[in-house]
């Protein structure tokens, strides 16, 4: 998720959930989902798995990739990419990095905690209201992009190479980002800088790396609450064993396989806006696990705030008329709509 915070409770940053998962049989009572989880045993998702490095010519598999990547977005908002072009030992450096920060004595940590009304460094989950559900997660939340949001205080300089990976692995996805934005323009018949284009001169890039402790009672608490990523496009860096990840289709949740060293692509609210809803922004939710710690890195692509979002002009006729209005700045107020529980996508419906 992406945005910029304005909290109104400090949060009790002494505490990461690492902590509270080591010393206690039952989480606090702000971590117990009030409606339930309603556990049972649930089916995969069918996610397409997607040829990166077939999309960027003009042959008859590249029209196979752009079908797929069409269905995929637009019946779940998910497809998982292979052949993308980052090296498997890269992909598992970023995974080490991660491991060895989060390993990484509690005062070590903190050095890179996050400011308690503020986002960006090490933390638990920020606190928007009162009533708010907290998920059961540890993340460590950094702005990479423009370069002048970096706060580099929080930005770990242990292990020594984490700050030369992160700024490698964005550098890698924007690539990616590249190739996938000029594909699903291509999939809709549209010209192929036009989604490029809405994402205006100075886009931003944020990365979320995730850790979810074991948790003592995985029926009543959730390592993250349902929601869609308020950004255009997310990437994310699965843990290579333990499940966790979970997808909402027509009502029903489903579960998201884990694909070696494939990168999971997810539809971000901004990008359903563009395509006016024909590519779905997926509901998505993390669940807990009793025995085992999980760990993700998510990264965020997120349009310049001053940039104008719509519907491509392309997609809208008589047929189809347009359903969302324009925004600039869709991020701007997302967190405080989304703890109160609306979708902030729905205020704009035409
Ligand atoms: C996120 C997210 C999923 C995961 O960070 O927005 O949905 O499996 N992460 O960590
Ligand atoms: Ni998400």
């Amino acid at each position: 998720m992406a945005g910029i915070a304005s909290a109104t409770t400090a949060p009790s940053l002494d505490k990461a959930v690492e902590e509270l998962a080591m010393n206690t049989s039952s989480p606090p009572e702000k971590y117990i989902l009030k409606e339930g989880l309603g556990g049972s045993e649930l089916p995969y998702l069918d996610i397409p798995v997607l040829d990166l490095s077939l999309l960027n010519s003009s042959t008859h598999e590249t029209e196979e990739e752009l079908k797929k990547l069409r269905l995929g977005f637009s019946s779940c908002g998910y497809f998982q990419a292979i052949n993308h072009g980052i090296d498997t030992s890269f992909l598992d450096e970023v995974h080490d990095v991660t491991r060895k920060f989060f390993k990484l004595p509690m005062e070590e940590k903190k050095k890179y905690a996050r400011d308690v009304d503020d986002i960006d460094g090490y933390g638990n989950d920020t606190v928007y209201s009162e009533n708010q559900t907290l998920d059961w997660n540890d993340r460590l939340w950094l702005n990479v992009k423009p370069e002048d949001k970096r706060k580099m205080k929080v930005w770990p300089e242990n292990p020594t190479n984490f700050r030369q990976i992160l700024l490698d692995l964005t550098a890698k996805l924007e690539n990616v980002n590249e190739i996938v934005f000029k594909a699903m323009a291509k999939s809709l018949g549209l010209e192929e800088d036009c989604f490029l284009k809405q994402c205006g001169e100075n886009p931003i890039v944020i990365a979320r790396f995730n850790l979810y402790p074991p948790c003592p009672t995985p029926d009543l608490v959730l390592a993250a609450k349902a929601h869609g990523d308020p950004c255009a496009m997310t990437y994310l860096l699965q843990d290579k064993e333990v499940e966790g990840l979970q997808a909402l289709k027509d009502g029903k949740w489903y579960k998201v396989r884990i694909v070696p060293d494939a990168i999971v692509v997810n539809v971000g609210e901004q990008v359903e806006i563009m395509t006016n809803g024909l590519f779905k922004g997926p509901i998505h939710r993390v669940t807990t696990n009793r025995e085992r710690e999980r760990m993700t890195i998510a990264v965020f692509f997120t349009p310049d705030p001053t940039s104008e979002v719509k519907p491509a002009e392309g997609l809208i006729n008589e047929k189809n008329p347009k359903l969302y209005k324009s925004i600039i700045d869709y991020t701007g107020n997302y967190f405080q709509l989304f703890q109160q529980g609306k979708r902030p996508i729905d205020t704009l419906k035409v």
